[in-house]
């Protein structure tokens, strides 16, 4: 079947009132923090959207838009829409997404008790009620002291004297009402097709919405229709200046996790039947889970594959205008969602920063060219820390214009040794670039490290897969199970060598680390596919050798991350207790993986923080499984000696301690390898380095360095 027969309902055009879409994939809204502080659009943030516009979504729905702004803002650089001095820059905005067959809304929003921007001026935050709940501490649980003085920038200039808050009067309330109305008609005189208006996420409409957070006594407050009056109004006073025929909708929360009184599933069908009968042309559903802990991925960036979906088909029971159902949605998941009707269109946020390109490649039938998200949450983690959005797979991600690849006018013979996500990416794109590329990899598979670790964090894989493809399909002369000296180069001639061979293992030097209970992660990991060196399989027993030959010969575990998972789950060599040393992003990722096969794990970190590497929410989530499943997370400790049943330590307080382990796993002690880098340039070869080998940094620098390196050969 073909890909656009397949896909039929999602790529089949789509209405939402008089507003015709090309397909029914919709960009979600998503905060760049790309803005100017005055509010105005620049062009790096033009060219991000027009970018998406250009990749094939039927319609754009911009990121959040202050209405009253600077108040009510969410971030410090956030697009403006509260004077007429905005709509020269949205005029631009809507013409170039429009030149590419997109059509465009905007995200209208005053944040409330979340408007970062009031505080930073010194401003209280409007609220519904002044004894509204503030979670600072769970936002700044786990944070590093660098994200928290990032963070505490927005808080330099608290109201003095005053309350941190202020409970908005029915006076106020209406003039933020008149703000929604006149940002709705700028945004129409700027030449959008509709506005959404941000019902959700714990800002100021949902606010209201929300018991939790809402105990007024007026006709605000108390039973729904009144909790839900100020949307009502803010939906009736936008129709009366843009009229009936201009598309407007809401995003509304379909449920509130984890929130004592938050809203229920109950509570988001009756809004959503209030808002539809009081004219708005469709409901985009998502939820809040609170800004921080597991609630975040749980709820606003739900972490489970579409794990929202249920609540979106739960509104389209009871509206009859169409439903946008957003959250982590695969176009699979998509289409079926559209063909049983939970839902009339699907957004994406995530994946359109992987790659914009994500329609256009569905429609032409090739979805094994789409870059996977690999939901790291790296994204969303800058914004948490005031800084511009970037994507951890794609560099290009409002960075477009630095990103674009060109013919090399003077192809050149490249030798790319290492076939990690540094090296494939440098492969990829100089091959793009006209140059002939050889790419080497010492195993007989390509994926490096990103393949052992997909073990652990699936979606790796899914990035390990797309390069793969990438790097088949283009004429590079691949030569797997190739491992590349001094006199290979020389023998090859290049006339550049790349060089992404990752890093090393380095054993700390803790007494007791050669004792056969002692395992790296890398070990682990190469056991469990089935590969292990002769320095590991020396750690196994005679039957525990039998077992993974059988396996790898019969059940091509090597080949089968899914399978080795499974496998895992029933037998691992480690025993019951295990202490991890490192609580980098490596060692939690371990731990994760531990604990969830029924391992009593203890995370050892000498430095101050867990896992600094790893995107803010995405740590907090792993804190949160770890906690759950009864880990201990020590940091601040010195190792002392492993022992024959544990590790011997000094805690954070200076006490010496015993944690009683059955196996240790080293996941600290990595450093790039440079011997080749060496050898190479010590013949006066040019050569660079990339990824690991060059810093230790991951997905994300080994692909920036391969995106950048591969277009600067
Ligand atoms: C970087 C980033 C910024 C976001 N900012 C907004 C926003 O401005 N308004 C909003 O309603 N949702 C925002 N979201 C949530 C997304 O619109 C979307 O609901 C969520 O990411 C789940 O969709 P996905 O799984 O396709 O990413 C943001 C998401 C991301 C990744
Ligand atoms: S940064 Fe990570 S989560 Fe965000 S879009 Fe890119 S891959 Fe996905």
């Amino acid at each position: 079947m073909s890909e656009s027969t397949r896909l039929r309902e999602l790529l089949r055009p789509g209405r939402i009132g008089p507003l015709e879409t090309r397909n029914r994939i919709v960009m979600a809204p998503m905060g760049s923090f790309l803005a100017e502080e005055d509010g105005h659009l620049n062009e790096r943030h033009k060219l991000y959207y027009e970018t998406r516009a250009k990749g094939g979504v039927g319609l754009v729905i911009v990121e959040v838009a202050a209405v009253d702004f600077p108040r009510g803002a969410a971030m410090f650089r956030q697009i403006g829409l509260s004077d007429d001095s905005f709509i020269p820059g949205l005029v631009d905005l809507a013409e170039r997404i429009h030149r590419h067959g997109a059509k465009v809304s905007i995200q209208l929003q005053h944040a409330g008790k979340i408007a970062t921007r009031d505080l930073a001026d010194g401003r209280p935050l409007s609220v519904p009620s002044a004894d509204i709940p503030m979670p600072m501490a769970g936002v700044l649980a786990d944070l590093t002291a660098d994200e928290i003085q990032q963070i505490v920038k927005n808080y330099e200039r608290l109201p003095e004297g005053g309350s941190l808050v202020h409970e908005l009067s029915v006076q106020e309330i209406q003039e933020i009402v008149t703000r929604f109305a006149e940002a709705a008609s700028r945004a129409k005189q700027a030449g959008f097709d509709g506005v959404e208006i941000h019902a959700g996420h714990g800002y100021l409409i949902a606010e209201f919405l929300s018991q939790a957070s809402n105990k007024r006594q007026d006709h605000y407050g108390g039973k729904l229709e009144n909790r839900a009056r100020i949307l009502l109004e803010v939906i009736g006073a936008i129709r009366k200046v843009v009229g009936q025929d201009f598309p407007v909708w809401c995003r509304l929360d379909g449920k509130e996790f984890g929130i004592e009184d938050g809203i229920t599933v109950e509570d988001a069908r009756q809004t959503a039947k209030l808002a539809e009968e009081a004219g708005l042309n469709a409901i985009h559903v998502s939820a809040y889970g609170g800004p921080s802990g597991i609630g975040f991925t749980e709820a606003t960036l739900v972490h489970p594959k579409a794990g929202l979906l249920p609540l979106a088909a739960g509104i389209k029971k009871v509206v009859r205008v169409p439903v946008i159902a957003v959250g982590r949605i695969t176009p699979e998941q998509g289409e079926r969602a559209l063909r049983e009707g939970q839902a009339d269109f699907i957004a994406m946020a995530r994946p359109l920063l992987a790659d914009p390109e994500l329609p256009n490649k569905l429609a032409a039938g090739r979805p094994e060219d789409i870059r996977p998200c690999i939901y790291c949450y790296t994204c969303v983690g800058q914004i948490f820390v005031n800084q511009s959005l970037r994507c951890a797979v794609n560099p290009a991600t409002a960075r477009e214009a630095e990103f674009e690849i060109e013919k090399s006018e003077a192809p050149k013979q490249v030798l790319v040794v290492g076939g990690g996500p540094a090296g494939m990416e440098a492969a990829r794109v100089a091959a793009l670039r006209g140059h002939q590329v050889t790419l080497c990899e010492k195993q007989r598979r390509l994926g490096g490290t990103a393949l052992f670790s997909s073990l652990v964090w699936e979606e790796n894989g899914d990035l390990v897969d797309y390069l793969r493809t990438q790097i088949e399909k283009l004429p590079i002369d691949l030569r797997l199970g190739q491992e590349v000296t001094p006199e290979t180069v020389a023998e090859l001639q290049p006339d550049v060598t790349l060089l992404a061979v990752g890093a090393k293992r380095e054993a700390p030097a803790i007494r007791g680390v050669e004792r056969r209970s002692v395992l790296s992660g890398d070990e682990l990991r190469q056991i469990m596919a089935g590969a292990p060196n002769r320095v590991t399989a020396a750690k196994l027993s005679l039957w525990q050798r039998a077992l993974l030959w059988a396996g790898h010969t019969f059940l091509g575990l090597a080949d089968h991350p899914s399978r080795v998972r499974e496998l895992s789950k029933r037998w691992m060599p480690v025993g019951k207790r295990v202490a991890v040393i490192g609580g980098g992003l490596v060692g939690l990722e371990l731990a994760e993986f531990l604990v969830k096969r029924g391992r009593h794990v203890t995370v050892l970190e000498e430095g101050e923080w867990l896992a600094p590497q790893m995107a803010i929410p995405r740590r907090w989530r792993t804190l949160h499984e770890l906690r759950e499943h009864g880990a201990v997370l020590l940091t601040g400790v010195r190792f002392e000696a492993i022992q024959e049943k544990g590790m011997a330590i000094i805690s954070k307080e200076g006490d010496p301690r015993t944690i009683e382990a059955d196996s240790v796993i080293l996941a600290a002690g990595v450093v790039p390898n440079r011997d080749l880098y060496e050898a190479i340039r010590a013949r006066d070869l040019e050569v660079h380095l990339l990824g690991d080998c060059s810093k230790l940094s991951y997905i994300e620098g080994s692909i920036l360095d391969g995106a950048r390196i591969g277009r600067a050969i």
